[in-house]
């Protein structure tokens, strides 16, 4: 059965949810599942703006052809060249011969390497500031690459300032009736699922965001039409802010993540009790993570909403336990700037644990190591001092 749903009295969602998928890019876990969105115009001219997965093509192809309501498809805008949302492109153009495929010269390359219909002859190669006149509205191509491939475009729609922003605004989540963020629990629902899904996957891309800021008509942007999740079509504002904090690194509260490897106890029991060192000195709301239980995209997510990060973890192979060797290489991966880090190695024999984190925390660029200590198997009474100054040095550095 067809699920489109009405944007405008010309536009319609024509993409599928995906429920059943375990893991988006085979790495990241979606308990909630994800949306694919496409959206259509039924202008004098029709145009698609991109396509969906593979997972749901059967659903998609059943939304375009009741949503076109026996019309052709005069173009395909391919925002993105990702297999997430053009596995359909061939499937189009077998049914609509003449559709013209709008796209730059990336996305055609991309689309060579990645398929093998020969489509040169749909080919409409569009440039930066390009504009392709559908009737009533006018769609004008922005490139923005590493948002978050290289070949990335945001289609904006001149006449009603709507802007298609490929990856960008997207979210974990599959979409449950409720289109529109106006219409949901925002907050309660997408929000960290927003913050992670943007940390994991553009996080890394930061100055890209800004540079794709830079071109756009921000302040005239009336609706948000991300290629995941809810379409923004009230207070654009709060994400545009949110995307401001998260692309300049820079934490939106101040708060304390602890992250935290332990094989039998002792690591888990040194951080238990830096964390009350911490609620006694009035902060709230910390949030602490082992490693081996929690997903490392859940804490990555939360590492950037926050300004402060504890990480401990015992040696292991002269270097760290893999869970907090893996979270503190993706961060660096990610490119995580501006945070402040305390951290607590353990060893029994040998360590190697404190100075590995040390290294590694020095590589994020804009941080400060607050307090570094090394703990030799569990916790003794002796080292209190040590861990209630390492709680001093990060209340200290705290200005709420
Ligand atoms: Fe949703 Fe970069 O693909």
């Amino acid at each position: 059965m067809h699920t489109i749903q009405e944007i405008l009295p010309t536009l319609y969602w024509v993409g599928a949810n995906d429920r059943r998928l375990e893991r988006f890019e085979n790495l990241f876990p979606i308990p909630q599942g994800v949306s694919y969105n496409s959206y259509l115009f039924k202008d004098t001219k029709t145009a698609l703006l991109d396509t969906v997965d593979s997972a749901v093509t059967a659903q998609f192809l059943e939304n375009v052809t009741h949503a076109l309501g026996g019309r052709e498809l005069d173009y395909l805008v391919v925002n993105h060249m990702e297999p997430d949302h053009c596995a359909n492109i061939e499937e189009l153009v077998r049914r609509y011969p003449n559709v013209k495929v709008v796209g730059n010269k990336k996305t055609f390359q991309l689309f060579s390497q990645f398929y093998h219909l020969d489509i040169a002859k749909n080919h409409y190669l569009v440039k930066e500031g390009d504009i392709l006149d559908l009737g009533e509205h006018k769609l004008e191509f922005f490139f923005a690459p590493m948002v978050h491939w290289p070949e990335v475009m945001l289609t904006y729609e001149q006449t009603r300032n709507i802007l298609f922003s490929a990856d960008a605004f997207g979210t974990f989540g599959a979409l449950s009736g409720n289109l529109f963020v106006d219409q949901m629990d925002y907050e309660r629902h997408f929000l960290s699922e927003t913050r992670r899904y943007y940390a994991n996957i553009i996080g890394k891309f930061g100055s890209q965001v800004q540079a794709a800021f830079a071109k756009l008509p921000i302040s005239s942007v009336s609706m948000i039409c991300p290629l995941h999740g809810p379409i923004w079509r009230e207070n654009t504002g709060y994400i545009f802010d949110k995307y401001q904090l998260w692309s300049t690194y820079t934490p939106e509260r101040e708060g304390v993540v602890i992250a935290y490897a332990s094989m039998y106890g002792n690591t888990e029991a040194a951080v238990n009790k830096l964390a009350l060192m911490l609620a006694e000195r009035g902060i709230r709301d910390i949030r602490m993570f082992d490693v081996s239980r929690t997903h490392l995209s859940d804490i990555v997510g939360e590492v950037w909403e926050n300004s402060h990060l504890v990480i401990a973890s015992p040696t292991y192979n002269m270097h760290l336990y893999a869970g907090a060797a893996n979270l503190l290489e993706d961060l660096l991966a990610l490119g995580l700037k501006n945070r402040k880090v305390a951290i607590i190695g353990n060893h029994s024999w040998a360590s190697a644990a404190k100075k590995s984190m040390e290294e590694l925390v020095s590589s994020l660029k804009d941080s400060e190591i607050l307090a570094s200590m090394d703990i030799k198997s569990s916790l003794k009474d002796e080292q209190l001092v040590e861990l209630e100054a390492m709680a001093d040095a990060i209340a200290n550095s705290m200005t709420v």
